[in-house]
This record gives C-alpha cells, sequence and structure tokens, in this order.
C-alpha cells in the first residue's frame, strides 16, 4: 500500500467545491509535484490531508492509518506534517526555540508544558536532535537570532525545520520557495532532495515555481478547479494541452 492514500477527497466552503473528488496515491520515498493555478485548491488539500479541515467527504489514509477527520496533532505524531504557504514561526523566540517548540507543540503538549521543558534528559535529547535538524538546513549559524530577524529565505527554511521537528516520514511543503531569490531556491531544491536521499523522507511538493516543480519531482499532480486535471512525469504533465489550458491566462506556466 502506498503510504499517502487519498480516495474521493471532497472538501465544499458553502457553495464550492475546492477540493472535489480528488484521488491521489504517494509512495514511500516519492518527491511528488502538486500544481495548479491560483486557487485550484492545493493549500486547502494540504489544510485537509494534515487535519487543519476536516473533509466534507472522503478518505485519507497515511501509513495504514485512517487518519481522515483527525487531529492535526494526531496526524503529527502518526508521521505526517506540512509547511505553511507563509511563515508559520514563532517570531519573538530563537530559532534553536523555534524548532524546540515546535517539536513540542506538533506532539500536543501544552504551550506551559513547551516551554518549561520536559524532563531534563529528554530535553538535551532533543535540543541536540532539533540542532541536527537546523544543521542538515543551513541554520546552525543563526540558532540563537530571533526569528523575526532572519531574511525572508532563512525565515521560509525554519518554517521547514520547524515541520521536520517531529522527524516525519511525509513532509508537505507549500510553496517552499515563493519569494526567493535564484541562489535561496538552488538551497532548499538541494534540501528537498537531501531529506528524501539521506534522511528517506516522502516529500509532497506545491510550488508555483514550474523550473523547481520540474526539476525536483518525477512525477506531477495537476489539479484545476479542485479537481485531478492529469497526473505524469513533468515531461508528460508540461506536454499535455489540458495542463497548458488549465494555466491559460494565468501567465503562471514558463516551461
Ligand atoms: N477557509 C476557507 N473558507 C472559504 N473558502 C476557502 C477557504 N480556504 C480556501 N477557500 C477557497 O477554496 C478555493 C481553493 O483555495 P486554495 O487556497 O486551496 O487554492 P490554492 O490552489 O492553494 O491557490 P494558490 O495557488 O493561490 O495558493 C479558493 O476558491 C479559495 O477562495
Ligand atoms: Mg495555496
Amino acid at each position: 500500500m502506498a503510504l499517502l492514500e487519498i480516495k474521493g477527497l471532497t472538501k465544499r466552503f458553502g457553495g464550492l467545491l475546492a477540493v472535489n473528488n480528488v484521488d491521489l496515491s504517494i509512495e514511500r520515498g516519492e518527491i511528488r509535484g502538486i500544481i495548479g493555478p491560483n486557487g485550484a485548491g492545493k493549500t486547502t488539500l494540504f489544510n485537509l490531508v494534515s487535519g487543519t479541515f476536516a473533509p466534507t467527504s472522503g478518505t485519507i489514509t497515511f501509513d495504514g492509518e485512517v487518519v481522515s477527520g483527525k487531529k492535526p496533532s494526531h496526524i503529527a505524531r502518526a508521521g505526517l506534517v506540512r509547511t505553511f504557504q507563509r511563515n508559520a514561526l514563532f517570531p519573538s523566540y530563537t530559532v534553536l526555540e523555534n524548532v524546540m517548540l515546535s517539536r513540542h507543540i506538533q506532539s500536543d503538549e501544552t504551550l506551559l508544558k513547551a516551554i518549561l521543558g520536559t524532563d531534563r534528559r529528554d530535553e538535551e535529547m532533543n535540543r541536540a536532535r532539533c540542532r541536527e535538524i537546523l544543521a542538515f538546513l543551513g541554520l546552525t549559524p543563526y540558532e540563537n537570532d530571533l526569528a523575526e530577524n532572519l531574511a525572508h529565505g532563512h525565515q521560509r527554511i525554519l518554517g521547514i525545520a520547524n515541520a521536520l521537528a517531529v522527524e516525519p516520514k511525509l513532509i508537505m511543503l507549500d510553496e517552499p520557495v515563493a519569494g526567493m531569490n535564484p541562489t535561496e531556491t538552488a538551497t532548499v531544491t538541494d534540501h528537498i532532495r537531501r531529506l528524501r536521499d539521506e534522511w528517506n523522507m516522502t516529500v509532497v511538493l506545491v510550488e508555483h515555481d514550474m523550473r523547481t516543480v520540474m526539476e525536483t519531482c518525477e512525477y506531477i499532480s495537476v489539479i484545476n478547479f479542485g479537481e485531478l486535471l492529469t497526473e505524469g512525469t513533468p515531461e508528460q504533465v508540461s506536454a499535455n494541452p489540458k495542463v497548458i489550458e488549465a494555466y491559460l491566462g494565468s501567465e503562471e506556466l514558463e516551461i
């Protein structure tokens, strides 16, 4: 069975079907791209899978467990996490504190306990693990800086570090390179590949930057008006007239 299996997933907001009967199957070790024009339903899909919203109908099975309708903390503990399209940081805490707080909060501890810390030995282990995550993502030089003082690119990477804090099996990245310059983008692309290659992680990437998607993902699912339009390799998807048509007028597609 695939690591993430989505069947007939639907989310209705009033009269709007933001996600409409989507089936997706993501295997262990994949780097999967999810693309589609603005408003297609990509972030809503992430919100459903991560437990931020309950689906109107459909099922989500992760690592053999039905997780649809479960709380985000339950889903995070099961090993599935997401980043946010906009920064979701603790701005007035340091970079290291951000990752440590995320580790506690995602696993559903109270904020007070997260701030006070747990058992001292556990805390030392947590700290060491969080520092490994920062080192992996090149953030060690900033670990004592306040999150709000980081450059935009580093804030976005800290968002990834915070998601990684629970040591997930699968990470969903919502537009990780948005607003980044080409050098920062290349750094993040490299991090994504190394997450899979060195940490055996499965990655689902929503991104408008087509070059990043085409270079990083082996397989791409295209969403349009909440529905799965098509799936295929980067070559197949970029040559598909239905995909080109979906993007016409949006001026986003520069393949
Ligand atoms: N909480 C909400 N309440 C009502 N409508 C919503 C809500 N969240 C999203 N929508 C609507 O659902 C549709 C899909 O939005 P979503 O944010 O999932 O698109 P997206 O593919 O992530 O777009 P973008 O590429 O611009 O980030 C949009 O029409 C949006 O306005
Ligand atoms: Mg979005």
